[in-house]
C-alpha cells in the first residue's frame, strides 16, 4: 500500500495522538467521505478523521518560528508543483537547479516539504521539525486560514504563507479522480464515488478541507489585509506566465533572483526542473503513493468530466460566493 495514503487510514502504528482528540472527533458532525467512509466538520471545514488528529495535534503543539514559510492550499490546487518550486528556490545555493544530483530528481516534492497535519506520523514530530533546515523551514498545510496554529497567526509572528488555489471546476475533478484512487487502494470495500455524487457534495461544501470557497476566501482576505504575510497565487496564472510568478514567489520568500542569476538562466532552470513534464518523467514520481499527485497538469480538463449543467451550477455558486470579494477565477 502506498505509504503516503496509509496516513489517511486508521493507523496500526502507535501515533502520539493528543489525549482529547478522539473525544473531540466523536462529537463532531459527520458527512460522506470521498476516499474514506466519513469526514468530520471541524471549525467549519471537513476532514478525514486521521488527518483531523494531526490538525488537532498541530493546533496544540506546533510552534512556528519567524523564518518559517508555509504553503497553504485546498487539495488538488497545485500543492505538489509549489512544493517543488519553493524547495528549489529556497535551496538553490545548496543544490544547483541544473545538477544531476538535485534532490528533486530522486525525491518526491512531498518528501522535500513536510505537511503540518501529517507530522504526527513521525515518532517524534517536534524533534523532526527541529531537524529541518531553518533557512527557511518550509511546511505545507491544507488547514483553513482561521484554523492555523496561533503561532502562525499571531500579529508578531514573522512567518509567511504562500497560498495556491485553482478554479473550482478543475479542483473538483482533480479531487474526484484522486479520491477514487485512494479509495480503491485503501477502502476497496466502499464503492467508487460517482462523479454526480462528488459534484453534489462539493457544491454543498463537503470536500476535503472544504467548503472550497470558504477556504479560498479566508486566505484571499488575509492576503489583502496583510500582503507581506500572505501571497495569494492561482494555478491558472502560474501556468500562463510561470516565469513572472516564480520571480514573485522568490521575492516573497526573501530569496529574490539576482540579475546575475537571471542572466545565467537560473529561473528557467528551476521552472524546467519543477515542470509537470520533468517531474512525471522521474522514476520516483512514477511509484505508487507519488504518481497519484500527477495527472494532466492542465487548465480546463473539467470540461471533459462535467456536464454543461454541472459547469453552469458551479460557476453560479462561485459567482455568488465570491461576489463581493473582488476575487475571480
Ligand atoms: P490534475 O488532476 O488536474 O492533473 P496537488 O498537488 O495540490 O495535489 O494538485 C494536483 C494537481 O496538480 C493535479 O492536477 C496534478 O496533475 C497537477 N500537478 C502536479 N504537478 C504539477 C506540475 N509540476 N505542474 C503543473 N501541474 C502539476
Amino acid at each position: 500500500m502506498a505509504a503516503r495514503f496509509s496516513r489517511l487510514k486508521a493507523q496500526e502504528k502507535k501515533r502520539n495522538v493528543p489525549e482529547n482528540c478522539r473525544e473531540i472527533i466523536s462529537s463532531l458532525p459527520k458527512g460522506q467521505g470521498w476516499a474514506s467512509e466519513h469526514v468530520y466538520l471541524y471549525q467549519g471545514f471537513w476532514f478525514d478523521p486521521v488527518i483531523l488528529e494531526g490538525v488537532i495535534w498541530a493546533q496544540q503543539s506546533f510552534r512556528a518560528i519567524d523564518t518559517d514559510i508555509f504553503l497553504a492550499s485546498s487539495p488538488k490546487c497545485g500543492t505538489t508543483w509549489l512544493k517543488a518550486l519553493m524547495f528549489a528556490i529556497a535551496n538553490r545555493k545548496r543544490y544547483d537547479s541544473s545538477s544531476q544530483s538535485h534532490p528533486l530528481l530522486t525525491t518526491s516534492p512531498h518528501d522535500c516539504i513536510p505537511t503540518l497535519e501529517i507530522l504526527l506520523d513521525h515518532d517524534d514530530p517536534i524533534a523532526y521539525l527541529e531537524s529541518l533546515p531553518s533557512s527557511p523551514r518550509l511546511i505545507s498545510t491544507h488547514l483553513s486560514y482561521t484554523s492555523l496554529p496561533n503561532s502562525i497567526l499571531n500579529a508578531d509572528s514573522g512567518s509567511r504563507i504562500v497560498y495556491i488555489t485553482r478554479n473550482p471546476k478543475d479542483a473538483l475533478v482533480s479531487l474526484w479522480v484522486f479520491s477514487k484512487a485512494i479509495r480503491s487502494e485503501n477502502w476497496n470495500h466502499l464503492p467508487p464515488l460517482p462523479i454526480e455524487e462528488a459534484f453534489d457534495l462539493f457544491c454543498e461544501g463537503v470536500s476535503f478541507a472544504g467548503p472550497f470557497w470558504d477556504h479560498v476566501l479566508g486566505y484571499w482576505k488575509a492576503s489583502l489585509e496583510t500582503p507581506n504575510k500572505v501571497l495569494f497565487l492561482k494555478y491558472e496564472d502560474m501556468k500562463m506566465d510561470t516565469q513572472c510568478w516564480v520571480k514573485r514567489l522568490a521575492d516573497f520568500m526573501g530569496h529574490s533572483f539576482s540579475l546575475e542569476e537571471e542572466r545565467q538562466g537560473v529561473v528557467q532552470e528551476i521552472i524546467k526542473l519543477c515542470s509537470f513534464q520533468n517531474l512525471t518523467s522521474l522514476e520516483v514520481n512514477k511509484r505508487a503513493g507519488n504518481k497519484e499527485f500527477f495527472r494532466r497538469g492542465e487548465v480546463g480538463d473539467s470540461k471533459n468530466h462535467l456536464t454543461p449543467e454541472m459547469i453552469k451550477r458551479l460557476e453560479e455558486i462561485t459567482e455568488q460566493k465570491l461576489a463581493t470579494s473582488g476575487l475571480k477565477f
